[in-house]
């Protein structure tokens, strides 16, 4: 297991419930937590919390980043826009913990209206506790990087 220290986490109106439960329970281990809302039950535009979520990561503040919101893919659309970031929604252990081994992925985006507070505990667990395997994994990721390289603006 790794030791993780500290953790961005986000979320609009479609994960609230989610993001409180999983930052309580990152808390509880001990992890810094950075909290970018939302944090009362408001409409929100998940964009503007994904760039919050994704820029904490990549200024160096945080290490890894958990996004929620009705089905975490308009989080992972968004927090992939920016730099450096590898964001992934999944639903299930096997990609949660694969997207760090092989992706490196530095956000896990979590679906609230997809998958129970229960199941999201867990795939956070397994997201955090998982170490990048790196070796033929890291050229590949070094090829996603090269892309985003390439794009203009
Ligand atoms: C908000 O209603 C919903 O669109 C959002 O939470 C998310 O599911 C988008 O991908």
């Amino acid at each position: 297991m790794i030791s993780i220290l500290k953790v961005a986490v986000g979320c609009d109106h479609g994960g609230l419930e989610h993001k409180d439960a999983i930052v309580k329970h990152l808390r509880e281990r001990n992890i810094e937590v950075l909290d970018f809302g939302i944090y009362e039950a408001v409409s929100v535009d998940y964009p503007k919390i994904a760039v919050k979520v994704a820029n904490s990561i990549v200024a160096g503040e945080a290490e890894l980043g958990i996004l929620v919101c009705g089905t975490g893919i308009g989080m992972s659309l968004a927090a992939n826009k920016i730099n450096g970031i590898r964001a992934a929604a999944c639903s299930e252990h096997f990609s949660a913990k694969y997207t760090r081994l092989h992706n490196n992925s530095n956000i896990l985006c979590l679906g609230g209206r997809v998958i129970g507070v229960g199941t999201a505990i867990e795939l956070v667990d397994l997201f955090l506790d998982t170490e990048f395997e790196g070796g033929r994994h890291q050229r590949r990721v070094d090829m996603i990087t090269e892309l985003e390289n390439k794009k203009e603006g």
